[in-house]
C-alpha cells in the first residue's frame, strides 16, 4: 500500500461513517497569534471543539497540512520531519471513547492489515492534583478489541522505570498521554481545551532497534521511548476539559480529535522503519540522487524534507516568500540550509526548483494548492537560492576568519543578517569545527531586530491564550470592516492575502500595488469608524460555497473551503466566509486606528491597526 492509497482509505473510511471529509486548512493559522504555522490538525478546529457549531456538522475527516519548525533541528534520522500530513477525525460533541477506540482498532488492524500483535497502547495514568481521573474506560475498550482477537492485553504501569513486563496496554504520564495545544496541563493557558488521550504504537521489533552503541542500549524496554524499536502512528485525543483559573471543567462538549501522521503510518503499513522510503518521499530522493555526485543520506533527508516543507509553505495560498521574518524566515532557513545540503553531496548547479517539480507532481493531486501555484513556488525558490549562492562564499569566508572560538549570538547575527548564513548552518560549520554557538543570545538579538514580541525561530506555542478573548475578538471584526472599507476605496482588486490578530493590534496583508496616500488613509479609518457609530448588527448564516460566491461573500482561499460555510455579516457593510468568532455588534468596537501601512512583499501591502 502507498502513502497515497493510505490517505484515501481513511478518509473513505470515516466518510462511511458519516463523516464529512473536508479540505485541509492553510498552512498559515488565520487569527492566530500564538503560532506561525497550523502545527496539528486541531488547530483550525479550536472554535468548534469549544462550542462553536461547524458548518459541516459533528463527524468531520481529513488530511491537515502540518509544519513544526520545533523538530527542524531533529530532521535527518529515520522518522522525523518538518512538514507532514495528519489524518484526522473529528467527533464535534457526538461520539466518544466507545465508538473511537473500536473503529481505530477495526481502521489498523482491518483496513491496513497491521499484524494486532505488534501494535500496543499507551493510555492516560491520570493526575489527582489536577482532578484527572485514570482513564480506565479507554483501557477497557482497548482490552476488548485485543481479546476478542485472542490476544491477552495485559495492562503495566510505570513501564517507562519497570520496562514492559509483557504488557500491551501502558499507563503513562501527562508529559506522554495528554494532549493541548501548549502541552502539559500545567502550560495551558486559562480557555484553552485539552484532554488526556491515547495513543497506538507499532513494533518494528527488538532486532531494528537502533542506536545500539547509545544510551539506550542498557535502558529497558519500553512502548514510549525514543530508540526507534516503537513508533507512534496515531493519537485519540479525548477532548473534554478547559482549563480555569483554578484548574479544569468539563467542557460543554465532548470532543474526539484523532491525528495520525501519514508519513508513520505508511512506515508502519510498509514495516519500513524509514519514513524517507516510503512513496511519499522516494520520488524525491531519487531526484536528489540523480543531481548529487556523492551519496549522503542524512543530506538527501534534510534536503528532501526541508524542499518540501517549503514548496508547502510557498504553495500555501496566502503567498509566503522568503524573507527575515517570520514565516518567510522559516522559509528562508529551510531553503538555505537544502542549498549547503546539496553543495555538499556535489550538485553545483541551481536544483531546488527541479526538486520542488517533483513535489508539485506527487502532491497536486491532493493539495492543488501546489499546482496552481507553481510559478510562484518555482520563482522564490530560483531567487532565494540565487541570492543565497551570491552572498554564500562570503558568509564561508567570514565565518573562518571568526571561528577561532565559540560563536557568539552577536557574529552569530551578523552572519545571518550581513552574511546570509542560516543559524543551523552556522551551527553545522560551528559543529564541524566542534565549536558551540551561542543560540540564545542569537534568537534575542534577532528578535530585538524583528521587534517582535514572538520569536520566529518558533511554530511553538507562546501562551497567551487560543485566543478568543476580547481584544482580540473586536479585531477580528475590525478586520472584516478594514478590508471592506479598503476595497471602497482602493477598488476591488483588493483581496486578503493574510491576516494575523494579537490583544494588541490587527495586522492585514492585501493586495495592492502602492503606497496610500494620507487622504486614502484617512478615509479608510472614516468609513470603519463610521461602521463602528452605527452600531451594526454582526451575524452569520450557513450556506454553500456557490451561495456565498452569489452573495458576493468575500473568500480568499477558496479551495480551502469545503461545501458548506459559514458567511459573517456586518450590517449590509460587509459580508465574508469565515470561522468567527466576531463580535455581536460593531458598537463594541471602540475607535479604530491604522498605525502603520508599509510593503510586505511584491504586489502585496500591510497595514498594522489598533482599537483604542
Ligand atoms: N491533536 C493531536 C495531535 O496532534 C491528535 O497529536
Amino acid at each position: 500500500m502507498t502513502g497515497k492509497e493510505l490517505r484515501k482509505k481513511y478518509l473513505a473510511f470515516f466518510k462511511e461513517r458519516d463523516h464529512v471529509i473536508i479540505p485541509s486548512a492553510s498552512l498559515i493559522p488565520e487569527n492566530d497569534p500564538t503560532v506561525l504555522f497550523t502545527g496539528s490538525g486541531m488547530q483550525p478546529m479550536v472554535p468548534y471543539l469549544l462550542g462553536e457549531q461547524h458548518p459541516q456538522g459533528v463527524r468531520i475527516t481529513d488530511s491537515q497540512k502540518c509544519f513544526r519548525a520545533q523538530d527542524i533541528e531533529e530532521v535527518g534520522d529515520n522518522r522525523h520531519t518538518t512538514f507532514f500530513e495528519m489524518l484526522g477525525n473529528w467527533s464535534l460533541g457526538d461520539y466518544f471513547k466507545k465508538q473511537q477506540i473500536p473503529w481505530m482498532f477495526e481502521f489498523l488492524t482491518k483496513e491496513l492489515q497491521l499484524d494486532p500483535q505488534r501494535i500496543y497502547i499507551t493510555v492516560f495514568r491520570g493526575k489527582e492534583e489536577i482532578g484527572i481521573p485514570r482513564d480506565d474506560v479507554s483501557v477497557k475498550l482497548w482490552q476488548e478489541q485485543f481479546t476478542n482477537i485472542g490476544i491477552a492485553a495485559e495492562v503495566v504501569d510505570y513501564a517507562e522505570t519497570n520496562g514492559m513486563q509483557h504488557g500491551r496496554i501502558f499507563y503513562y504520564d501527562e508529559t506522554k498521554n495528554w494532549w493541548s495545544r501548549a502541552g502539559i496541563p500545567s502550560n495551558m493557558p486559562i480557555g484553552e481545551p485539552g484532554g488526556p488521550d491515547s495513543e497506538m504504537f507499532w513494533d518494528f521489533g527488538a532486532a531494528r532497534k537502533i542506536h545500539e552503541n547509545s544510551s539506550y542500549k542498557d535502558q529497558l524496554c519500553h512502548v514510549n521511548c525514543d530508540c526507534g524499536r516503537f513508533m507512534e502512528i496515531g493519537n485519540n485525543v479525548f477532548m473534554e476539559y478547559r482549563k480555569t483559573a483554578t484548574g479544569f471543567e468539563p467542557l460543554p462538549q465532548k470532543n474526539v480529535d484523532f491525528g495520525g501522521g501519514l508519513e508513520r503510518m505508511t512506515a508502519a503499513v510498509l514495516d519500513e522503519p524509514d519514513v524517507f522510503k516510503t512513496d511519499l518521499f522516494t520520488p524525491i530522493i531519487t531526484k536528489i540522487k540523480s543531481l548529487a555526485t556523492t551519496e549522503s543520506e542524512l543530506s538527501q533527508r534534510i534536503i528532501a524534507d526541508h524542499l518540501r516543507a517549503a514548496t508547502f509553505i510557498l504553495g500555501d495560498p496566502k503567498g509566503i516568500a522568503p524573507s527575515n521574518l517570520d514565516q518567510g524566515y522559516i522559509v528562508r532557513r529551510l531553503v538555505r540550509r537544502a542549498v549547503r545540503h546539496g553543495k555538499m553531496v556535489g550538485i553545483t548547479k541551481s536544483f531546488t526548483f527541479e526538486i520542488a517539480e517533483v513535489i508539485i507532481k506527487e502532491f497536486s493531486d491532493d493539495y492543488p494548492e501546489l499546482h496552481e501555484n507553481k510559478d510562484f513556488i518555482i520563482e522564490q525558490l530560483v531567487q532565494e537560492e540565487e541570492k543565497f549562492n551570491d552572498t554564500l562564499e562570503k558568509g564561508l569566508r567570514q565565518f573562518e576568519k571568526i571561528a577561532t572560538q565559540n560563536i557568539t549570538g552577536h557574529d552569530a547575527f551578523v552572519l545571518f543578517t550581513t552574511y546570509g548564513l542560516p543559524i543551523e548552518i552556522v551551527k553545522d560549520l560551528a559543529a564541524e569545527k566542534d565549536l558551540t554557538v551561542d543560540e540564545t543570545a542569537f534568537e534575542a538579538e534577532l528578535k530585538q531586530h524583528q521587534a517582535l514580541s514572538r520569536t520566529a525561530s518558533a511554530g511553538k506555542f507562546r501562551g497567551g491564550l487560543a485566543d478568543h478573548s476580547v481584544a482580540t475578538t473586536k479585531l477580528h471584526t475590525a478586520t472584516h470592516l478594514l478590508l471592506e472599507a479598503l476595497r471602497r476605496v482602493l477598488g476591488d482588486q483588493v483581496y486578503q492575502k493574510g491576516s494575523n490578530i494579537t490583544q494588541e493590534r490587527l495586522r492585514l496583508d492585501y493586495s495592492y500595488p502602492d503606497k496610500m496616500t494620507t487622504e486614502q488613509k484617512q478615509q479608510i479609518e472614516d468609513i470603519v469608524n463610521e461602521q463602528i457609530k452605527k452600531g451594526l448588527a454582526v451575524s452569520w448564516q450557513e450556506m454553500s460555497v456557490d451561495e456565498a460566491k452569489e452573495q458576493n461573500a468575500m473568500g480568499v482561499f477558496e479551495h480551502k473551503y469545503a461545501e458548506k460555510v459559514k458567511v459573517y455579516s456586518i450590517g449590509d457593510f460587509s459580508k465574508e466566509i469565515c470561522g468567527g468568532p466576531h463580535v455581536k455588534n460593531t458598537a463594541e468596537l471602540g475607535h479604530f486606528k491604522i498605525q502603520k501601512e508599509e510593503a510586505s512583499s511584491a504586489g502585496v501591502r500591510r497595514i498594522k491597526a489598533v482599537l483604542e
